[in-house]
């Protein structure tokens, strides 16, 4: 925790071998002199080493790629399924490992949720990608221990113009989440831009899946609300690394998990959702998107 008793001269958390006094004191004593009600502050465990740092960023390179080739690739007549191979054989063949296989017994290597599926979609030779779809292709990898974590929204064929402007605001939505991070703001200020950006659209935002610290495991502290208000949540320090993936629905913020397979969650009212996901890292001076 941030505020146990280190030794000035004893050498400093953040592994970078320094003594204390000369790294991140100055940082702590910042830290700990804001009065944060309705606040919190961030743990050490949240702000990553410029090692760890580096290699995210690795994984990131792969999670990048990945998503490319699935933009390459992905049309009308293909089943999701097929998403599902070049998601394993790119991540692999890259020296990375889909971070879903297997994952709590998530059973593919890629999430793909399409038209009402909000996420965790799991891909299947029967489930065939028709013309006017909009499909969220949800991808995570680890490669040499690190994780990075992104998704995109691919519209298939001809999509009407009012599934178009769902995406497309969804994508304003984590644009404008991402104007606000900041060290020594909040990730409130954050959760709120996104939702301001979906009701002023007349949409919902999910309140029950969120975003997460990611990087050295695939779900870390702080869980990422955007149904948070400005100036609460976590403070966002230099060296926090999280993903910003709002779920919004047309209709209702109202969601269930199917019974079956325990995974594919679903808009209760059967309108469509879209989802948008980017994992950021907080710098010095504001933010570098990590993985898209
Ligand atoms: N990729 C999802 C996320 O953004 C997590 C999916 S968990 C899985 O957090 F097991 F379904 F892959
Ligand atoms: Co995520």
């Amino acid at each position: 925790m941030l505020l146990k008793k280190i030794g000035r001269n004893d050498p400093c958390w953040c592994g970078s071998g320094k003594k204390y006094k000369f790294c991140h004191e100055a940082f702590d004593e910042k830290l700990a002199s804001y009065n944060l009600p309705r606040r919190q502050r961030p743990t050490h465990k949240m702000i990553k080493t410029p090692e760890q740092i580096a290699g995210i960023r690795e994984s990131a390179k792969i999670n990048i790629a990945v998503l490319d080739e699935v933009a390459s690739k992905i049309h009308v007549g293909m089943n999701t399924e097929e998403i599902d191979r070049i998601v394993y054989e790119t991540t692999t063949k890259m020296g990375g490992i889909p971070a879903p296989l297997n994952y709590e017994g998530f059973p593919k290597s890629v999430c793909t949720s399409i038209n009402e599926q909000v996420c965790h979609g799991i891909p299947a030779e029967w489930e065939v990608l028709e013309d006017g779809d909009i499909i969220n292709v949800d991808c995570s990898t680890i490669y040499n221990g690190y994780y990075s974590d992104s998704s995109r929204m691919f519209l298939i064929g001809n999509v009407s113009e009012e599934d178009q402007r769902l995406v497309r605001v969804v994508k304003e939505c984590v644009e404008l989440g991402l104007e606000q991070v900041k060290p020594w703001h909040f990730l409130g200020d954050m959760g709120q831009a996104v939702n301001d950006h979906a009701k002023a659209n007349g949409y919902s935002v999910v309140r029950e899946i969120g975003g997460h610290g990611c990087g050295v495991e695939f779900h870390e502290d702080p869980w990422v609300s955007y149904v948070t208000e400005k100036g609460t949540d976590y403070m966002m320090v230099p060296g926090m690394i999280f993903t910003i993936e709002p779920m919004v629905n047309a209709g209702g913020p109202e969601v269930f998990v199917d019974e079956e397979n325990d995974w594919t969650v679903y808009t209760e009212d059967g309108k469509k959702s879209a989802q948008w996901e980017i994992q950021v890292l907080v710098t010095e001076d504001g933010h570098e998107v990590i993985s898209y």
